[in-house]
């Protein structure tokens, strides 16, 4: 068995999105120490654009007094890094901050170029001044963990599976920025030693996710009773993964992994996009008490995505054997329960979709 590291301050970058927040409400769980082993500070670093959501966070802030940090900014903002790491005894980094919706890439590329590339790379580069001693080596104690996403690899057909080893081959304007910004996190790696650990996780799905994406539109339509847009002929595959589940494993490779070292993260759970959207319907129409028929009926097959990646499937046998993580969260199960926290959270999903989150953003947060 590895030692584990031990960190006492960690920085999050994009804590205020959807894997970001449920990460830090992981970590901050009171219940959850003896389980994560993690007591120490966290600092929430979010530029809060259309998908960061401080509600996503308010009971936690109120609760974790001390032990938890917002700060309103983006990773691109050098000056503010830099007097961050000075205020912070900052020993770990954990960077999911991105723009993340591949529709939105195709239509302006230019924002993920900004932030998934410029970004991290000012990101990095505030890490390499903090983190160097006066002779310029990296300290050993600490850690960037770098969050990335298995469609740097690319699209599968009907057979395979994305291993760590296989060659980038990113293909949508999202895709092709964070492999970018994996590249440059290995080179700091490489060239002057930066301590890291690397994560590709396929598709992510349960509460707090943004309404652009597949599942939570899917569930939010059906409560509004509009049509589900299902993108060409819907057999497009994706693998799904429970975020606590994603969250836990890049908790254990924080702790654990090697040095220097990518691991996939994935669900053994692939399916295909008509099939995931009509067991959503089956499953909102018990909760709602609706006919399956009426619900099913909303399905509508809309024009396609430019260049859709056909396939995505991931073989993480490497994290398994390593780190001995095991996903814990069946996914009709995880579907259920994801389904159940979108119609009790009306209030969250009401101010999400008037945009009244964003007023709030304004008065609260304007100044910090
Ligand atoms: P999200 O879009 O829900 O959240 C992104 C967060 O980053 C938001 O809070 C946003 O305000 C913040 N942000 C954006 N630009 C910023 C900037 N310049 N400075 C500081 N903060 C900024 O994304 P998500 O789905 O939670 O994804 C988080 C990370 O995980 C991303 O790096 C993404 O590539 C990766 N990932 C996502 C999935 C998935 O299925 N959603 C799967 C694998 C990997
Ligand atoms: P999405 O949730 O956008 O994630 P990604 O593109 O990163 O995999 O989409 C998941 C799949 O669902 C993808 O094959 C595109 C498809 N899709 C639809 O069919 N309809 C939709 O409204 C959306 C948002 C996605």
């Amino acid at each position: 068995m590895k030692s584990r590291r031990k960190f006492n301050c960690i920085l999050v970058t994009g804590g205020s999105g959807f894997i970001g927040s449920n990460f830090i409400r992981y970590l901050l769980d009171e219940n959850l120490v003896a389980t994560h082993g993690f007591d120490g500070r966290i600092m929430n670093l979010d530029a809060l654009t259309y998908a960061g959501n401080p509600a996503n966070l308010a009971d936690v802030e109120k609760q974790a007094g001390a032990r938890y940090r917002f700060v309103h900014g983006s990773i691109c903002d050098s000056a503010l890094l830099d007097r961050l790491f000075r205020e912070e005894p900052i020993d770990a980094v954990v960077h999911f901050a991105a723009e993340s919706h591949v529709d939105r890439s195709i239509h302006g590329p230019a924002a993920f170029v900004q932030t998934n590339v410029v970004g991290t790379l000012a990101l990095l580069e505030a890490v390499r001044s903090a983190w160097t001693s006066a002779a310029g080596a990296f300290r050993e104690e600490v850690l960037f963990h770098h969050v990335s996403t298995d469609e740097v690899y690319g699209s599968l057909g009907a057979e395979g599976f994305f291993r760590e080893d296989t060659s980038y081959d990113p293909r949508s304007p999202y895709s092709a920025s964070k492999a970018s910004s994996d590249h440059l996190v290995s080179a700091y790696h490489h060239t002057y030693g930066m301590p890291y650990t690397l994560t590709n996780c396929s598709n992510n799905y349960g509460p707090f996710q943004f309404p652009e994406k597949l599942i939570p539109v899917v569930i939010l339509n059906i409560l509004d009773q509009k049509p589900l847009p299902v993108y060409g002929d819907g057999s497009n595959i994706r693998d799904w993964l429970y975020v606590e589940d994603h969250n836990r494993a890049v908790w254990e490779v924080m702790c654990r992994g090697t040095n220097g070292r990518s691991y996939n993260i994935g669900g053994d759970n692939e399916w295909q996009n008509l099939r995931l959207v009509e067991t959503l319907c089956d499953i909102c129409a018990d909760e709602l008490d609706r006919k399956v028929e009426d619900v099913r009926g909303l399905i509508t097959f809309v024009k396609d995505r430019p260049g859709h990646d056909r396939r995505y499937a991931i073989d993480c046998t490497r994290l398994k054997d390593e780190l001995g993580w095991r996903q814990t969260v069946d996914f009709t199960e995880g579907l259920r329960r994801t389904v159940r926290w979108y119609i009790d959270n009306l209030g969250w999903v009401d101010n999400v979709r008037t945009g009244a989150y964003r007023d709030w953003i304004e008065q609260n947060y304007s100044d910090r």
